[in-house]
């Protein structure tokens, strides 16, 4: 059980629990196109057991029970995202029917539940085609990815009760085109520098896109950390600096400042698009809500031998999840603050927080201890409106495959059953009756 109330968190705050389309649908049938996490998965050295979702928990069969275990947990709100591929199989031009009716089936599924539907439309799974025009080093992934927010904004934008474009794109970007983790797993400074300014680009597009079809309650979520210099001497010092700037400041200060930290632009010069300031205008268009994931820390220490970033991210000694991700709760706390102070008064919603962890009890504790760092916040000015737990289900963790479970519900992949964890029972208990 948790020892915060609901009431803790104000009234009107909204409680949901959230997925990914490429984690848990399965369903690769019915019309959908190749993704990028297709083909990275089936490249061997990129995924643990060199798992991949063709499968994952079949939330495309099972969506009925799983919309249920939202329902019963007393969420109100779903955060989900659609399939890019499932939508529009080669990325750009023709639509597929049976993607828009899943989609449709999934949409009114929720709302007849009395479940408010926040979708995100691009949660990593890049149609393969538009990889293969050199997807979001490409410019044009801005019109191709306005092409189908508009789509989304027409079909079903009427029964969304809020819409994020992109999730986490510093993932998006550098996890994926410089550190080589995600899909499509380059290790490039000028690919991961195009990439940070496309995918910034492609968002502020795909929200005039959707307000021209007459989508409401637009939003971005970003995955922000606690940066910290491992000591107060002025070389890690410079090391926050430029790990505070890689993670958190290129996305706020791009969204709300319109422009990017300088210590970056001059670094990256070189690799950057020619005349992406002009662009900026389009990145830093007004929002209604900010999203915001939040897991961990960040420590760093300089490092002079690495080249372009001079730095290293470090383990600290806080608690760890069995990923070896730090438990920082008051890191939240601090972040919100921050952003409210520094950036924004938007509403901010967290959507998501949760730990890997097959120890339950520890979960409990987590999600108890970070829904107070949210009430901390909010007493000091953060407009904090909802909280989403990361994830309903366990399901496939991108890299580490399904080796590791984020789940508030345990799914066992041979049978498929899913049981509700303690941590779903202790949401239920706070939740129970307040629908
Ligand atoms: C976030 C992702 C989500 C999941 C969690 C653990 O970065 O948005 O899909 O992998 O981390």
């Amino acid at each position: 059980m948790f020892e915060i109330t609901r009431e803790d968190l104000g009234p009107n705050f909204t409680f949901g629990a959230a997925t990914a389309a490429y984690q848990i649908e399965g369903g690769q049938i019915d019309g959908r196109g190749s993704s990028i996490w297709d083909t990275f998965s089936a490249t061997p050295g990129n995924v643990k057991r060199a798992d991949n979702g063709s499968v994952a928990t079949d939330h495309y069969n099972r969506w009925p029970e799983d919309l249920d275990l939202v329902r019963d947990g007393g969420f109100e709100a779903y955060r989900f995202s659609l399939a890019w591929p499932r939508l529009i199989p080669e990325g750009i031009g023709a639509i597929n029917p049976k993607g828009l009716a899943f989609y449709d089936r999934l949409i009114d599924g929720m709302l007849e539940r009395g479940i408010k539907p926040y979708a995100t439309l691009y949660h990593w799974d890049l149609p393969s085609a538009l990889m293969d025009k050199g997807g979001w080093m490409n410019r044009d992934i801005a019109g191709w990815f306005g092409e189908y927010a508009a789509l989304v904004g027409r079909h079903f934008g009427d029964r969304l009760h809020a819409t994020a474009t992109i999730n986490e794109p510093w993932c998006v970007a550098f996890l994926s085109h410089f550190l080589g983790i995600h899909a499509p797993g380059y290790r490039d400074v000028r690919a991961a520098a195009r990439a940070m300014h496309h995918v910034l680009l492609a968002h502020g597009t795909a929200i005039d896109a959707l307000r021209a079809e007459g989508a409401k309650n637009l939003g971005i979520v970003l995955n922000l950390e606690k940066a910290e210099p491992a000591s107060d001497s002025a070389e890690d010092q410079l090391a926050f600096d430029y790990g505070d700037a890689l993670f958190n400041r290129w996305y706020l200060d791009g969204l709300f400042k319109g422009r990017y930290p300088e210590l970056l632009t001059n670094r990256l010069a070189q690799y950057l698009p020619d005349g992406f300031e002009k662009d900026m205008e389009v990145v830093s268009r007004p929002l209604d809500w900010l999203g915001i994931n939040y897991y961990t820390r960040g420590l760093y220490k300089y490092d002079a031998t690495r080249p372009v970033f001079p730095y290293t991210g470090i383990k600290g000694d806080l608690p760890k999840s069995d990923l070896g991700w730090e438990i920082y709760p008051k890191g939240l706390e601090d972040l919100l603050v921050r952003v409210s102070r520094e950036y924004t008064k938007l509403p901010l919603y967290i959507t998501e927080t949760g730990m890997s962890e097959t120890d339950d009890t520890r979960r409990v504790k987590f999600y108890d201890s970070h829904l107070r760092a949210v009430a901390n916040a909010q007493a000091q000015g953060a407009d904090v409106r909802g909280f989403f737990a990361w994830s309903l289900l366990d399901n496939y963790e991108w890299a580490e495959g399904y080796t590791s479970r984020f789940g508030i519900v345990h799914v066992d992949y041979e049978t498929q059953k899913r049981t509700p964890k303690g941590s779903y029972r202790a949401f239920q208990g706070m939740l129970h009756n307040t629908r």
